[in-house]
């Protein structure tokens, strides 16, 4: 009778897992007065973080295919490569550390949308004339098309030195470029990526893993990551202050791009990845209006947070 019942239980229990509809009732304790959570697969590790609402229980399926409608129709270059599924389950690892966790939910759907914001317009095959509007292309592409060099720097022949016949082309979710960079990520994520450099192209989940790696981890020492600049949990600095950096999406782009981005007007390399932003919060029904005002939008009056060596010598030629 009890064996008979506890076998209900547990059915009952796996059903509502694998249809994701249902959420998952986390485990909880306390450890020196501060609550615990381990939510099973998604986020996992006994964490503070893990008590909210996880990424699962806001954003489903049929949100993804609404962000990204024409990543499988036949003219986009990665057709049946980018899922859900891969989304869900690279974000699982980033979950415990707050990456759509921290805060409630409202903040935890706009880093969401600002981090496939970020995405979408790197991956993006829209043009000015595409059906959809420019905006509906994110994840068209899963790599460089005609690369025109192999990105190999040789400075790094130490650290990263570049393997034979290999091509550091972008490749990913928000495309690494490099040697070095693949190198780093692939430390990072325990996977030979200055020998394999294509395991990217090949497997969405490990894509998403590099990108929310890249989104959560500082690009160089004693720089916020771009988590930490648009949940605010980075506090700016007096020199912060003085370069009109503050915490929001603006700062995500100055994290992320630096120069190449920030602090040069209102320019379409910026724009553009603004739009991605403001699209997917009305598509996730959020709303456009909860992406704050101009100056927490944009970074286009902000310092760099870094200098890119090669558009410093670009500029000094130019
Ligand atoms: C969990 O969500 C609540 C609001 O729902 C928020 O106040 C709290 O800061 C969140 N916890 C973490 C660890 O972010
Ligand atoms: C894809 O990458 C994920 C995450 O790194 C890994 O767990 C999985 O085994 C990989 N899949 C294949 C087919 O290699
Ligand atoms: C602030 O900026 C000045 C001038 O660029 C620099 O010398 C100083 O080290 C900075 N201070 C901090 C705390 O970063």
């Amino acid at each position: 009778m009890e064996a008979k019942w506890l076998l209900c239980f547990t059915m009952a229990a796996l059903m509502a897992v694998s249809n994701g509809q249902e959420s998952v009732k986390p485990l909880v304790k306390i450890v020196k007065g501060k609550k615990l959570c381990d939510k099973g697969w998604e986020c996992k590790g006994w964490s503070q973080f893990c008590c909210n609402q996880t990424i699962s229980d806001y954003f489903r399926t049929y949100q993804f295919e609404n962000l990204f409608a024409k990543r499988n129709t036949p003219v986009a270059h990665a057709v049946g490569f980018w899922d859900y599924h891969s989304f869900i389950t690279a974000a699982a690892q980033y979950q415990p550390h707050g990456f759509g966790t921290t805060g409630g939910k409202l903040q935890s759907m706009k880093e969401v949308a600002a981090f496939l914001g970020h995405v979408g317009s790197k991956t993006s095959c829209g043009y000015g004339v595409a059906t959809g509007g420019p905006l509906a292309w994110g994840l068209c592409y899963n790599k460089e098309m005609s690369p025109s060099k192999l990105y190999c720097d040789d400075y790094y022949k130490y650290t990263y030195p570049c393997t034979p016949g290999v091509s550091y082309h972008g490749r990913g979710a928000l495309p690494i470029y490099w040697n070095y960079n693949y190198g780093e990520t692939g430390d990072a994520l325990k996977v030979d990526l200055l020998n394999h450099p294509e395991y990217i192209e090949n497997n969405a989940t490990l894509a998403f893993q590099a990108a929310l790696w890249r989104w959560m981890t500082p690009v160089k020492k004693h720089q916020p990551s771009a988590h930490d600049v648009f949940v605010g949990s980075w506090k700016p600095t007096k020199n912060d202050t003085l370069a009109k950096r503050v915490p929001g999406f603006g700062a995500t782009m100055n994290v992320l791009y630096g120069d190449q981005v920030c602090g040069r007007g209102d320019v379409d390399t910026m724009n553009n990845i603004i739009s991605h932003y403001l699209s997917y919060l009305d598509l996730m029904g959020v709303g456009r209006e909860e992406a704050g005002p101009h100056e927490v939008l944009t970074c286009e009056e902000q310092k760099p947070f870094t200098v890119s060596p090669s558009s410093a010598s670009s500029s000094s030629s130019s």
